[in-house]
């Protein structure tokens, strides 16, 4: 018999077929089970009675409990009520490991710490499914994105020597002869080099932070998509941004679309996430806030309070622009009309879902980018490759970063951010 995954079963009513998976529940009544079954590409209700079955395979389901291992095998029966539209009628049941003890994780009342906890098994539940289906989509949708443009996909490195951001927040290792090197805040710096050969390039992986925060943005291992685009200005920047972010959210509704209404996600604020998005200047931004009672001047960084409140004057993603100097990376092209702000956007997400990009044009004069390492006091020797890119056919470039699990958690819909990624990574949690 054919072995076929719950995905395909639409294509195959009337038909007999095998499933390979998993009993996420089980309930009986006498001489009927009914199995919740999962394999892994959906879920499907499995019904077992003697009569269709035989009693052999109607006596080996009566064992099975929950999250035990099975195949099965039935009949496609249409079934209007299904997510899928279908449901399975037994004629065979395969047991292929029966827990010896009760699945740790099957109340429904439990903490997410416990949960966390568990997490090598709480991903098999249907909410974590739903969400990683849709995380897994919105790679795709990045990848898709860069093809059609012909962009070249370059990874760049985790063990770094020189800072990409700020040196606050670095993960330190001894590297043998070498002395210290860093886990990559970033790969824009070598992105930046790419740039110059490959014209338009992108990477997507892994990235850290060892940052003290607890909030519910904050990952200390998070994955970032970056672009750098050689002959890019401020404006072409965001452009590519909000095309980048509007291709996103459509690929995700066209794509993904029964993930996230089994999530109960509200997709109208999302379908009006399209070019071009609105913009507004730090110095505006500045006034919003104290409009709105907060105490901000001049100068301040703003946290997810005042991204919130920001975004919440609008019903798209918003980018703030020109922030001050003082407050962003030693990287970023000063306004040329006014060179204490710096030609930089961070774009944040509606519904309180905060900064999901940073991004900026890049400083590509020699003697500038020199003085800024120096007044941000980093070892210029680290950075000699970095400032040969201004040696040797420098032009504008420019580009940015995308938070991954920031724009899951957006898009999905959810309160916190380590539900974004398979295995997250905070400040209290290192396992599974
Ligand atoms: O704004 P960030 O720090 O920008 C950069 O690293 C630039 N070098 C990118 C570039 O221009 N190539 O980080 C970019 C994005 C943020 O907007 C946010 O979405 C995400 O990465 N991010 C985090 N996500 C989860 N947890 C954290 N601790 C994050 N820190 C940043
Ligand atoms: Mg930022």
């Amino acid at each position: 018999m054919n072995w076929f995954y719950i995905e395909q079963l639409r294509e195959h009513i009337g038909e007999e077929v095998e499933l390979r998976g998993w009993v996420w529940n089980i309930r009986s009544s006498g001489k009927i089970h009914f199995i919740q079954f999962r394999d892994g590409t959906g879920f499907v209700q499995v019904v077992v009675e003697s009569s269709f079955s035989g009693q052999d395979a109607f006596d080996r389901a009566s064992k099975l409990r929950i999250e035990s291992s099975a195949v099965v095998r039935g009949k496609v029966v249409e079934d209007q009520r299904s997510p899928y539209g279908v449901e399975i009628h037994a004629t065979d049941v395969i047991p292929i490991q029966i827990p010896e003890e009760a699945y740790p994780i099957s109340k429904k009342d439990h903490g997410i710490d416990f949960l966390m906890s568990y997490r090598h098994l709480w991903l098999r539940s249907r909410r974590q499914f739903h969400i990683l289906k849709v995380r897994d989509a919105i790679l795709r949708a990045i990848r898709e994105f860069y093809k059609a443009r012909n962009f070249t996909l370059i990874d760049t490195p985790i063990f770094t020597g020189a800072i990409g951001e700020t040196a606050g927040n670095l993960f330190e290792l001894d590297y043998f002869d070498y002395g210290k090197v860093y886990l990559t805040q970033t790969g824009q710096l070598y992105l930046e080099a790419a740039c110059m050969a490959f014209g338009k390039v992108y990477n997507l992986g892994p990235t850290f932070r060892a940052e003290k925060s607890k909030t519910r943005r904050h990952l200390i291992e998070f994955w970032m998509h970056e672009a750098e685009v050689a002959y890019y200005e401020f404006e072409d920047n965001l452009k590519l941004q909000e095309q980048l972010v509007s291709h996103i959210v459509k690929y995700v509704l066209e794509n993904a679309s029964e993930h996230l209404r089994a999530l109960g996600r509200d997709t109208s604020k999302l379908e009006k996430v399209e070019p071009p998005f609105e913009r507004i200047r730090y110095d505006d931004a500045i006034k919003l806030l104290q409009k709105n009672g907060l105490n901000v001047t001049w100068g301040d960084d703003f946290g997810g309070d005042e991204e919130t409140i920001i975004a919440s004057n609008f019903n798209k993603p918003v980018f703030v622009t020109h922030y001050p100097r003082k407050v962003k990376a030693f990287y970023m092209q000063p306004d040329p009309q006014r060179p204490e702000v710096v030609l930089c956007a961070d774009l944040l997400a509606p519904e309180g879902y905060g900064e999901i990009i940073g991004g900026s044009q890049r400083i590509h004069d020699y003697k500038l980018l020199l003085e800024r390492l120096e007044e941000f006091n980093l070892p210029k020797e680290k950075y000699q490759w970095y400032l040969d890119l201004r040696r040797w056919g420098s032009v504008p470039h420019s580009g940015f970063g995308l938070g991954i699990e920031r724009t899951v958690a957006w898009i999905c819909g959810l309160e916190h951010i380590r539900e974004a990624i398979p295995f997250a990574r905070t400040l209290y949690r290192i396992y599974p």
